[in-house]
C-alpha cells in the first residue's frame, strides 16, 4: 500500500534568521514510517525540520513551512491509501516576514499573525481524499472530547490523542501514551511505551482498520 505520513514541526519565518515553531522532534512520525516500511509498504514522508535520519526506503519530501507541507500533501495524498498526519503544524504564521533581520528596539514588538492552512482539515474537503485518514490531537485538557470533536470536524477515521501536559511523554520525548478515538465514540487507551513500540501497535491497528481485515488486532484490547 502507499502510505503518506507527515512529521515534525513546521517553521514560520519572522525574518531571515528567526521563526515560529514548536517542540516536535518528529520521532512519532518517523517511527510510524519505519513501522510501515517494516511491513513492506511504500512510504512518502513529508517532514518538517528534524534531526533524525530519514528511514531507509522512504520517499522523503523535506519542507519548512505549513504552506510547503500543504502543497506537498496536496500533490501526493491522492496516490496514497492511508494518510497519517503526525506533524505538529504551526497554527499561525507572521503575515509579512521581514526581508531584513529585525533590529532590537526598546519598545515592545508585536507580530501580526494569520492562520496557516489546516492540512488535515483539507484532506477530505479540498483534496477529496477517500483513503483511510488518521490525525493526531495534542491536548492539555478534555482529551477525549477535543479529539472526538477533531475526528468529526476533519472527517477522520481515527484520531490519536495525547496529553501534552503530562511530563515525559509526547512532544520531544522518546515515549508516548495515547488514546485512540474512532467514530461512534469508540475509545481505546494505550499505556506509556517507547515511540518505536507504540508506532508498531498503531500502524498494525491502522492497517487492520483500513483493510478491514480485523476490527481489532490482538495488540489493541477494548477498554473495560
Ligand atoms: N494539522 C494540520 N494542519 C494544521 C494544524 C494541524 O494538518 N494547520 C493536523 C496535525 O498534523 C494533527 C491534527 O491536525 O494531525 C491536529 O493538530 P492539533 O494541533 O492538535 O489541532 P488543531 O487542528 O491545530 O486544533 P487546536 O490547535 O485548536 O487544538
Amino acid at each position: 500500500m502507499n502510505i503518506l505520513i507527515t512529521a515534525g514541526p513546521t517553521r514560520e519565518p519572522i525574518d531571515p534568521v528567526r521563526f515560529l515553531s514548536n517542540r516536535s522532534s518528529g520521532q512519532m512520525g518517523y517511527a510510524l514510517a519505519q513501522a510501515a516500511l517494516n511491513h513492506h509498504h511504500h512510504v512518502t514522508l513529508i517532514s518538517g525540520p528534524v534531526s533524525l535520519p530519514a528511514p531507509s526506503g522512504a520517499q522523503l519530501i523535506p519542507v519548512e513551512t505549513a504552506r510547503q507541507m500543504f502543497d506537498a500533501v496536496g500533490t501526493t495524498i491522492n496516490h496514497c491509501d492511508i494518510a497519517i498526519f503526525a506533524a505538529a503544524v504551526a497554527d499561525y504564521r507572521p503575515v509579512t516576514p521581514a526581508s531584513q533581520k529585525l533590529k532590537k528596539q526598546s519598545s515592545p514588538l508585536s507580530l501580526h499573525l494569520e492562520p496557516t492552512e489546516d492540512i488535515l482539515g483539507s484532506a477530505r474537503s479540498l483534496f477529496n481524499f477517500h483513503g483511510y485518514l488518521v490525525g493526531f490531537a495534542a491536548e492539555t485538557e478534555n482529551l477525549v472530547a477535543h479529539a472526538q470533536s477533531k475526528l468529526d470536524r476533519k472527517k477522520c477515521d481515527l484520531i490519536i490523542a495525547n496529553d501534552v501536559s503530562k511530563p515525559g511523554i509526547g512532544f520531544d520525548s522518546s515515549e508516548n501514551a495515547v488514546t485512540l478515538c474512532f467514530p461512534n465514540a469508540e475509545v481505546h487507551t494505550l499505556p506509556k511505551q517507547s515511540k518505536q513500540t507504540l508506532a508498531t501497535v498503531l500502524f498494525e491497528t491502522i492497517l487492520a482498520r483500513a483493510t478491514s481485515l480485523s476490527p481489532n488486532p490482538p495488540c489493541l484490547k477494548p477498554n473495560p
